[in-house]
């Protein structure tokens, strides 16, 4: 019988999309997919270190594969992701959690399969996590979640430093994939059949700018590509437009992008790009300008509410989502009224809000006056109040509207539904069948609530 495997992913999508590399590495190696974690003979725990409830949430989890891997002495189990790339962890392993078999970090993912295969066939434990980035490794194999859909990775890293993200320490310097290799990738799975794309770096704006690592694609607008290879001169607007050129992708989203890059051309691609949906992932954090520049987001109110208008301008039925986070140090009653009234403003379709949490060695964790737990929780609920007020009446807008929906599969609450997403990324749910499922189809709204619609196949 083969062995079989599962991998347990926490975090963001960039873990998604490098999980899928790892299932697609174990699918080679000949493992097959077991549902239940508990269950498969090798595990991999993709771990996220964001905010303090990811790294628990890591813990609790794999003290629960203790027994499982106790009981069968065949059993392998792995360790990876963000949480690793930081000492204090590895420290934890080591003294608490010696039973795990391998350990390695985000630099390392193409040797996964060579450092797997020692602990397997030499029967020990090994711990290799990288420190720095290289270039990023072409042609690993991907087992995807989806058919119809798929998150490309353009760049890995960040070099922004947001005083509270552990991002940068645990991605490492921000580094761009060649375009050809991207619009390969994207030609092939439209040849397979995929329909949607998302476009994934932490900072999709600065796609192709950064110099730091050797080898990489980065080009500027003068001399073009320093990669002597004939590579494309792209910036993030311009791959957009070569996406949209290829035949059989009908949507193309992207995530994330910082407000302090976002460029007009890219803001022209809404207007002009046939296939790129109305929708952008704009991270605010803070609504006050004190504590933004705490925050070293190199961009102010008025910066952010100018970006706003010209994304509206260019693209009138553009939905709008954010991320806040609520009680960073030093934030005052009316730096938290600057947050209130930024949102009053611009009227997020959704926005995703998060109590600040310390993380180790970030410049914030020094910050003299962080706020008490209970202040924090406080503003949170006050803000998600607003939030949901807002995004009620957003979707109301979509009552006895016609939109286009790509079908996903059945509904998790009900098998016999159907369930899909708009343009906006909205669920919707309706009746059909499952022949549809990988399609883009018309639904027309006929119950409108704050998070999800419900529709009628037209
Ligand atoms: N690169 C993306 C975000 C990556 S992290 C960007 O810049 O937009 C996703 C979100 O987690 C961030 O936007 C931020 O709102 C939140 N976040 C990051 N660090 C946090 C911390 N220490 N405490 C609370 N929220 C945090
Ligand atoms: Fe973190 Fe800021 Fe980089 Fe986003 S841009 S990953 S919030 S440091
Ligand atoms: Fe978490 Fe790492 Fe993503 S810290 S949010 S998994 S980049």
């Amino acid at each position: 019988m083969a062995k079989t495997y599962n991998v347990v992913t926490f975090g963001c999508q960039m873990n998604e999309r490098d999980s899928e590399t790892l299932a697609g590495m174990l699918e080679e190696m000949g493992y097959v997919y077991e549902d239940n974690f508990k269950e498969a003979d090798v595990c991999i725990l993709n771990t996220c270190s964001v905010r303090e409830n990811a790294d628990k949430h890591f813990f609790g989890v794999l003290g629960q594969l203790k027994n499982p891997h106790e009981q069968n002495p065949g059993r392998i189990t792995c360790v990876c992701g963000c949480m690793m790339q930081q000492q204090h962890i590895i420290d934890t392993l080591k003294a608490k959690y010696s039973w795990v078999d391998l350990v390695f970090g985000t630099h390392n993912i193409q040797n996964f399969p060579e450092l797997f295969k020692n602990v397997r066939d030499e029967k020990k434990k090994l711990v290799e996590v990288w420190s720095d980035a290289e270039a990023i490794a072409e042609g690993l194999p991907a087992k995807r979640n989806y058919d119809f859909k798929a998150y490309v990775s353009i760049m890995q890293g960040c070099n922004n430093f947001c005083t509270y993200c552990i991002v940068p320490y645990t991605r490492g310097r921000e580094r761009s994939r060649r375009p050809e290799d991207i619009l390969e990738e994207i030609r092939c799975l439209a040849k397979s059949g995929c329909k949607e794309i998302c476009l994934l770096g932490q900072n999709v704006n600065s796609y192709g700018r950064a110099k730091s690592v050797p080898g990489t694609y980065h080009y500027d607008d003068e001399k073009g590509s320093v990669l002597d290879d004939g590579s494309l001169n792209l910036d993030f607007a311009g791959l957009i437009r070569e996406i949209d050129k290829i035949e059989g992708i009908e949507r193309i989203r992207f995530m994330t992008s910082h407000p302090k890059d976002i460029s007009d051309e890219l803001i022209a691609c809404f207007r002009d790009c046939k296939h790129l949906c109305h929708m952008i992932h704009l991270p605010v954090q803070s609504g006050s300008d004190v504590v933004l520049k705490k925050m070293n987001r190199h961009y102010d109110r008025a910066w952010y509410f100018d970006k706003i208008d010209r994304l509206r301008a260019a693209c009138p039925d553009i939905a709008i989502s954010t991320d806040i986070i609520v009680g960073f140090p030093g934030e005052t009653e009316e730096d938290f009224q600057g947050t209130l009234d930024l949102v009053e403003k611009v009227r997020y379709d959704s926005a995703f809000t998060f109590i600040y949490s310390v993380r180790k060695d970030t410049p914030a964790e020094k910050y003299e006056d962080q706020i008490p737990e209970e202040l924090k929780h406080e503003r949170f609920n006050r803000l998600l109040k607003l939030i949901h007020e807002i995004q009620e009446e957003k979707s109301k807008q979509y009552q006895d509207k016609v939109l286009k929906v790509l079908v996903e599969g059945p509904s998790k609450t009900n098998e016999e539904v159907l369930t899909g997403r708009t343009e906006s990324n909205m669920t919707v749910d309706f009746t059909g069948d499952p022949d549809l499922i990988g399609k883009i189809v018309d639904v027309k709204i006929v119950k409108a609530q704050t998070f999800s619609l419900y529709g009628e196949l037209i």
